[in-house]
């Protein structure tokens, strides 16, 4: 199936965008320092869903913060599938209890890394397949 590629030179830290990918927004984030930090420093014993639930690692990757991210070099940036694994709702970002990511459906409330924190969603987020082909340039799918 299709793959896109995405320029996200214009997006300084603190800044998103929503593309279309197989008929799904996904949000791409280049999140802050803060927002980096407060994801890290989760312990994994607080979430709800501890399985990282990113398609470019093994299925029982564990949901640290590197792991929901970019990874190691490129932990600033978050690639994920925009719709809440409760019923679908598309969530609003920079919102909610976490400032990450709120659906306004029925009160899921997701963090920095889109991992679900309190509310009906029984999973975080869904990363899809992505890859950066240069610094600048994003591969979903
Ligand atoms: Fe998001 Fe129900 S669809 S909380």
């Amino acid at each position: 199936l299709a793959s896109i590629e995405v320029d996200v030179a214009s997006l300084e830290p603190g800044m998103s965008l929503t593309v279309k990918w197989r008929g799904k927004p996904i949000f791409i984030r280049n999140r802050t320092p803060e927002e980096v930090k407060a994801a890290a420093d989760v312990p994994l014993g607080d979430l709800k869903d501890p399985v990282a639930r990113n398609a470019n690692l093994p299925a029982d990757a564990q949901a640290t913060g590197v792991d929901r991210s970019g990874g190691k070099d490129k932990e600033n940036w978050i690639v994920m599938i925009g719709t809440c694994t409760h019923l679908g709702c598309v969530p609003l970002g920079q919102a909610g209890e976490y400032n990450g990511w709120f659906c306004p459906c029925h009160g899921s409330v997701y963090d920095t890394a889109g991992r679900i924190r309190k509310g009906p969603a029984p999973e975080n987020l869904a990363i899809p397949t992505f890859s950066f082909v240069s610094d600048t340039k994003i591969k979903i799918g």
